[in-house]
């Protein structure tokens, strides 16, 4: 009988990708997802990649009575992957309650029914914006933890905190995993990072400036302390993340009882937003017309990440480049406009 594993938010981006390296690995994975920002959809996307249709719980995590349900129906849980919560940083600036309400209440749910079923694993996905401005570069899971700059990136901070101390109280064994900018689409062209309205993040902003839905792309400061004087971010594709999180659930699950690990998964690499242009152009052909303005408040010059304790501890290592990622995020805003 294969393991049963919840993933919550898992019709989100990294969720959806995680699901079909689950279902590729073996698992029995248990979709949870409130819908708020995906759509079920993906559901039949992830079947026609993979052939085979999860069982999906259309559940808000914030009522713990709906969340209880699922753990009675499915008390053969041999862990959790918990992605689900809203991430956009500049949302999250003008409704920081509803941030620190979903994300955090949905969080101690979670943990406490795991609790009380006795499912024991955990990995969470957390985010390299707790870094804020690191003191160094590359920056390794030992530096401090910063003054966040957005109530989305204290949420990843609080929630570690809260999964840290749960892990030593409730005897579970826990990772929380620090992504940074994960970019890029299955090979499909099926699933991908699909953002409602005027995408907040870079790559799904060049792809449909590509496409011909937007007429340029904005670049939030050219006067920064780097190479050319845009931000640096360590772009990672998401499959690559995904790959991540089923050595990190079969980590977690040998690792002693009441023991909770921090690991970054990035590539190890920082690129410059007009390096990542040029990589686009470079991988589809496509110029993309763009003008440098004002910086973006709250952005950070740059951070990259070291990536030696995931090769370490997860016997992982990142396989795809800066020009496959971004021709398989081109692939998938081809797809969505056929
Ligand atoms: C990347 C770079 C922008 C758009 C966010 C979250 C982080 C994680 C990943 C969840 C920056 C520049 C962007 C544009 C631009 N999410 N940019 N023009 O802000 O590094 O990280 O997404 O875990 O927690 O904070 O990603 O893609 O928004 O920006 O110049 O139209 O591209 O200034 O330097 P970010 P991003």
């Amino acid at each position: 009988m294969s393991k049963k594993v919840l993933v919550t938010g898992g019709l989100g981006y990294i969720g959806s990708h995680t699901v079909v390296e689950l279902l590729d690995s073996g698992y029995t994975p248990i979709v949870l997802d409130n819908l708020s920002t995906s759509d079920l959809e993906v559901m039949d996307r992830i079947e026609h990649i993979s052939g085979q249709r999860p069982i999906f719980e259309e559940v808000n995590m914030c009522d713990a009575v709906a969340l209880r349900k699922v753990f009675e129906k499915h008390p053969d849980l041999s862990g959790v992957i918990h992605f689900a919560a809203y991430l956009l940083v500049d949302e999250s600036v003008h409704q920081p309650l509803k941030y620190y309400q979903n994300n955090l209440v949905s969080t101690m749910n979670l943990l406490e029914l795991m609790s009380e079923f006795k499912v024991k694993s955990m990995v969470f996905s957390s985010s390299c914006t707790v870094y804020g401005i690191p003191d160094t570069l590359p920056v390794n899971e030992a530096e401090s933890v910063k003054e966040a700059e957005s109530p989305y990136g204290n949420t990843k901070r609080i929630g570690e905190e809260i999964i840290r101390d749960a892990t030593r109280s409730e005897e579970l064994k826990t990772i929380s995993l620090r992504y940074f900018n994960p970019i890029g689409a299955h090979h499909s062209g099926i699933l991908g990072e699909f953002q409602e309205g005027v995408p907040h993040h870079l790559v799904p902003y060049i792809t449909e400036t590509a496409i011909g839905k937007r007429s340029g792309l904005k670049v939030f400061g050219g006067d920064y302390d780097t190479r050319d004087g845009t931000c640096i971010r360590d772009y990672i594709h998401v499959v690559d993340i995904a790959k991540a999180h089923i050595s990190a659930l079969e980590v977690a699950t040998e690792m002693e009882p009441g023991v909770n690990d921090i690991i970054n998964l990035g590539s190890g690499e920082g690129s410059t937003v007009l390096e990542m242009i040029h990589a686009f152009q470079n991988a589809t052909g496509i110029n993309i017309p763009h003008e440098v303005v004002a910086r973006r408040p709250g952005d950070v010059p740059a951070v990259y990440a070291d990536i030696s304790k995931a090769k370490k501890v997860l016997n992982w290592e990142p396989v795809h480049s800066l020009e496959e990622m971004l021709a398989s995020a081109w692939k998938f805003e081809q797809t969505l406009n056929k």
